[in-house]
């Protein structure tokens, strides 16, 4: 594993020398303005919306401003490290690419170029059951990239099954299991549009790929998609999924499980109980809950209550460098990186993507450096102050 820090703040400067200027914004925050400009308003709203009245989503930006950072000086950051190896996976920095469906609707290489940038920048993904591209051709794609799977449990035992074995087969090492997405949220900017990608066969090609999904069809899914899609729609979720049903992950994935979406320590308690390796402390984004609760706000209670049995993961707002020092002084081992990602594929494909996942491994190790942090272990609660 590379203990290198990233150059890249040398590298731009150094071409700036030459005139030339970065293609896509360094301001993570600014990717988002930048990626409308380019994106067909359907696909950006899909990508930018959220559940409801749009609070939530804010609200997990707004409760990384009200925490701030206590930088502390003349402590020795000449040989800094802030590689971490998490669930038997090496990370270069704690962060991950969160899993996020659909991504051909961004721009035409989907997921494979995220694959391809990720595994280059040693930076694992976790790709969406709802991935506009199967399961094993982002597989090839990442090539020797460290991978894990996200699972929408479908109502259908058999497929969840098949999709389980498939991603093992895949080279996917960890499993995460989303548990947010019972149902779809009211999501007005898609409703809007009338828009839902799924019903246009984007997103579902690791059901349509299935030998289950497909020995469940009477009619191919070649001759008749419409079909397929009709039944992809009957057998997305499982309303009735209980704390009761999570042997049956245990019995078919036999590498480590994270719950993905716990915001309340009540679930994370229950998660450990059910022994499962770790949990992602998540609103997914704002997509869901409308109204619910700052991701960032319910990580601290739930670090402290099982961050010594489980590992913690957190997502919903890291817009940079800052912010996962922040996630990560609460308690968070790592962080998952959303939305940044997904406006770094629309602007530039591969390279876009390549651009976020340095500049936002510069951000934070810069950020670290210069907080007087050489080590992850050194950060903790007392790195940062609650703003009055
Ligand atoms: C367009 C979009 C699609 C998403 N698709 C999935 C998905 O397929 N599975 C999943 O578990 N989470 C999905 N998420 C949620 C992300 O994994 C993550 O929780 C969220 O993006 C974090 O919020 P942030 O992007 O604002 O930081 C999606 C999020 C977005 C924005």
């Amino acid at each position: 594993m590379s203990q290198q820090l990233e150059s890249y703040q040398d590298e731009i400067y150094l071409t700036g020398l030459t005139g030339a200027v970065p293609e896509l914004p360094t301001g993570l925050h600014q990717l988002e303005e930048a990626a409308q400009a380019v994106m067909a308003p359907r696909a950006f709203d899909y990508v930018a919306g959220a559940a409801g009245s749009g609070e939530t989503a804010r609200e997990n930006l707004l409760a990384f401003r009200r925490w701030r950072i206590v930088p502390r000086m003349l402590t020795d950051v000449s040989t800094p490290s802030y590689s971490a190896r998490l669930l038997g996976t090496d990370l270069n920095v704690p962060f991950l690419l969160a899993p996020i469906g659909v991504l051909r609707i961004v721009h035409p290489d989907g997921e494979p170029a995220v694959a391809r940038a990720a595994a280059a920048a040693g930076v694992p993904m976790i790709l969406s059951t709802a991935a506009s591209t199967a399961m094993e051709d982002v597989a090839a794609a990442s090539g020797d990239g460290q991978r894990w799977y996200q699972l929408y449990w479908p109502k259908d035992r058999a497929v969840a099954a098949s999709m389980l074995g498939r991603a093992a087969a895949a080279g996917y090492r960890v499993l995460v299991v989303t548990l947010d997405t019972r149902t779809l949220a009211w999501r007005p900017r898609d409703l809007d549009h009338g828009y839902l990608p799924f019903l246009e066969g984007v997103g579902i090609q690791n059901y349509l790929s299935d030998p289950a999904f497909q020995a469940g069809q009477v009619t191919s899914v070649a001759d008749d998609p419409q079909t397929a899609i009709l039944r992809f729609t009957q057998i997305f979720g499982d309303l009735s999924l209980t704390w009761e049903d999570i042997p049956f992950l245990q019995e078919h994935w036999h590498g480590p499980i994270v719950l993905k979406g716990i915001l309340s320590v009540a679930d994370a308690q229950r998660a450990a109980q059910a022994g499962v390796a770790g949990i992602v402390v998540s609103n997914h984004g704002g997509r869901q809950v409308d109204g619910a609760i700052a991701a960032l706000d319910a990580l601290p209670a739930i670090a402290q209550a099982v961050g010594s049995k489980l590992a913690v993961l957190f997502d919903s707002g890291v817009r940079g460098g800052a912010d996962m020092v922040k996630a990560l002084a609460l308690g968070a081992q790592a962080v998952l990186v959303g939305r940044p990602y997904v406006y770094g594929l629309a602007l530039g494909g591969q390279a876009g993507v390549r651009h976020v996942l340095r500049a936002l491994r510069h951000d934070f190790e810069v950020t670290m450096r210069l907080a007087g942090l050489a080590r992850l272990s050194e950060l903790g609660p007392d790195c940062l102050q609650r703003r009055p």
